[in-house]
């Protein structure tokens, strides 16, 4: 949602320098002021699932978005009224606050990885081909069983003859699920993540409750000779 009012501003910038463009960038002004509102509460969402620390550097992202929509209304306003001298000023300094908060929005999600699934990188670990898990013979039902793939974490969970295998840290911020408790919740029985509350549903991994904004993955699985196995998806 953040590339339209980014590429829109970057554009009209590059008009700006350019002579006879007022017309097109002061549109370009416009679509970015009025795209950047629905990007903003979709940061807001994103930002009520964050932990502190996090939500302190997406409030300084915030902040100098902010300015830097502030700064493009004033933009868009003195275009309007025939100033374009002081729009393209104002307009500049825009760009420079927003791209700061770009800068800062990378660093939420790259380095502090805001809203990333922690969790589908162990897939990497994995080797190709099945692996076996347990008996099935000895696999009790409705309870969450741990076990390991290469090194990577797995939880079975036995209903009937069904198994779900998922992978076993939490897609928020790998808290151990094997931890977890199994609840109830709609229906359906979910395991719900000991560090903050996070539920996933076993029989599909999809999230029911945050603040985890990413389902569970799970594996495929097949019983061989009374033993189950598992793959990579
Ligand atoms: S690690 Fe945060 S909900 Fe699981």
């Amino acid at each position: 949602m953040v590339q339209v009012p980014v590429g829109a501003w970057i554009s009209a910038a590059v008009l700006d320098l350019m002579p006879g463009q007022r017309r097109p960038a002061t549109v370009l002004v416009g679509l970015g002021t009025v795209s950047a509102l629905p990007a903003a509460v979709a940061g807001l969402n994103d930002w009520a699932a964050l932990s502190r620390d996090q939500r302190r550097v997406g409030l300084v992202h915030a902040a100098a978005n902010t300015v830097g929509v502030t700064l493009y209304a004033g933009s868009l306003a003195a275009r309007l009224s025939g100033r374009h001298g002081v729009g393209r000023t104002l307009g500049f300094i825009g760009l420079t606050a927003v791209s700061l908060g770009a800068y800062i929005g990378g660093h939420l999600a790259y380095k502090q990885g805001a809203q990333v699934n922690q969790s589908i990188s162990e897939l990497h670990r994995m080797s190709d081909g099945w692996h076996s898990l347990a008996e099935m013979a000895a696999l009790p039902q409705r309870t969450l069983v741990t076990r390991e793939v290469d090194d990577v974490s797995v939880i079975l969970y036995r209903h009937g003859d069904e198994v779900t295998v998922m992978l076993e840290r939490c897609p928020h911020q790998s808290g151990p699920l094997g931890e977890g408790e199994v609840q109830e919740i709609d229906g359906h029985a979910c395991v719900v993540c000991p560090w903050h509350g996070s539920a996933f549903r076993l029989n599909g991994g999809e999230v029911v409750q945050g603040p985890s904004g990413n389902d569970q993955q799970i594996l495929p699985t097949r019983v061989q000779d009374g033993v189950l196995q598992t793959r990579l998806p």
